[in-house]
């Protein structure tokens, strides 16, 4: 089959038939003459808020640096030392040549930014998810989840082969309902997560664990988009709820306020160096680069120091999700609670011609759809980033109104 082959024309037998209904949505969109939406190059990235794009300077906000650590000039230094010292990577696994003194000292700064007793690094936040997942609740066990969760945390599930339960977003009842019916005696793990990340909303934590703990549950909490920024240190909604203390593993992923790439799993539990020897993807694939985990340590360290970035994120989500509210455009939550803002589109259609327009006016926003959005939802989910100007904050505001307007989504 060709490039260019259609639908119609795939070979009966096709294993990638499964995608038609994909393939024909996007061919539907690209067809209207807009850009695609999932292909954008960023030809030059100028700093944590700014990249040339199509030729022109470019205010992004549809990144998930919220923290603003990518030019830190002390995080630079700390890549460019570890590269020229110990090389470009550690071609091994964890357990066997991959681990240097880097990774220890990573694992260090997170021990010490989360206050826990044990800290594990791995080389996404995907498999952070999948291995700490699959390899604690295995067949027979059950995992008690919120239905919008992370994909990520489900795949870990599937692969542990686990008991899935979920129940309704955000919905307290709904999950203590689902705890009620499993056997007493069953192994059970509550999977949550500080913020949700299609519309920015953060998890009712200290209702939801008291809950999970009063049924004899341990519970996960992924803290991917809360960390540095949450909290009164920024270890997260389940550190700004005040139920840190209760809550088994916190996963996390170096991919968002941290700068880089990578994820991890702390934990207090006194048997959790174990998971070195017995989680699949933590043993079965190589380690993080040198200048990577240096990267990290040294954001973990100064977002540890972070309060006037957190301070300043906030008043940017705060002026921006007032501003679009007042312009006229549907919010997904009511309030600010975190650095996402997800403004909804009536449709795909008119959603990628917004995506368009504003990518036009020098803004990038992230285009999201089904499935990775609930409720068949089309978003344009803003994130912010510490390192927003107040000034780039009202251009924002000005670039959303002109391109509502001339799209029709703003009368
Ligand atoms: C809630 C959540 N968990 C985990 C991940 C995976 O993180 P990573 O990009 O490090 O693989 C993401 C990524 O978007 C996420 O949103």
């Amino acid at each position: 089959m060709s490039d260019t082959a259609t639908v119609s024309e795939a070979p009966s037998g096709d294993l990638f038939s499964k995608f038609d209904d994909i393939i024909e949505t996007r061919e539907t969109l690209l067809a209207s003459g807009v850009e695609d939406p999932y292909n954008l190059v960023m030809e030059k990235v100028l700093s944590p808020t700014r990249a040339i794009c199509n030729g022109r300077d470019t205010i992004l906000l549809g990144t998930y640096n919220y923290m603003g650590m990518t030019f830190d000039p002390d995080v630079i230094d700390a890549g460019r030392q570890a590269l020229c010292d110990f090389g470009t990577g550690t071609t091994g696994s964890r357990v066997l040549n991959g681990t240097y003194q880097g990774h220890k000292e990573c694992e260090d700064a997170l021990r010490e930014f989360y206050a826990m007793d044990h800290a594990m690094v791995f080389s996404t936040g995907y498999q952070a998810n999948l291995g700490i997942i699959s390899t604690i609740a295995g067949k027979g066990d059950y995992v008690v989840l919120d239905i919008d969760s992370h994909a990520s945390i489900y795949d870990g599930c599937a692969m542990g082969n686990a008991e899935i339960v979920p129940f309704r977003h955000n919905n307290v009842e709904a999950m203590e309902k689902r705890l009620k019916r499993i056997p007493e005696e069953a192994g059970k793990l509550v999977i949550l997560e500080g913020v949700y990340s299609m519309l920015g909303d953060v998890a009712p934590l200290k209702e939801m664990v008291a809950i999970a703990k009063k049924h004899g549950a341990m519970v996960l909490v992924d803290e991917a988009h809360s960390m540095g920024f949450i909290g009164e240190n920024g270890r997260g909604v389940s550190e700004d709820q005040g139920v840190i203390e209760d809550v088994d593993f916190i996963i996390g992923t170096f991919s968002k306020s941290v700068g880089t790439v990578g994820g991890f799993c702390v934990s207090n539990h006194p048997k959790f160096d174990i998971l070195r020897l017995v989680c699949r993807p933590y043993v079965f694939t190589a380690s993080l680069p040198p200048s990577v985990v240096a990267t990290a340590a040294t954001s973990i360290r100064k977002l540890m120091h972070g309060d006037n970035k957190r301070a300043h994120l906030w008043e940017n989500s705060r002026i921006l999700h007032k501003g679009l509210r007042d312009l006229g455009f549907e919010i997904g939550t009511d309030e600010a609670q975190s650095a996402i803002i997800a403004v909804i589109m009536p449709d795909l259609q008119q959603g990628a011609a917004m995506w368009e327009a504003l990518l036009k006016e020098g803004l990038y926003v992230n285009l999201a759809r089904p499935p990775a959005t609930p409720a068949g939802m089309t978003l344009l989910r803003c994130s912010l980033c510490a390192e927003h100007s107040a000034q780039e904050v009202q251009e924002i505001l000005a670039m959303f109104e002109r391109a509502g307007k001339a799209t029709g989504i703003l009368s």
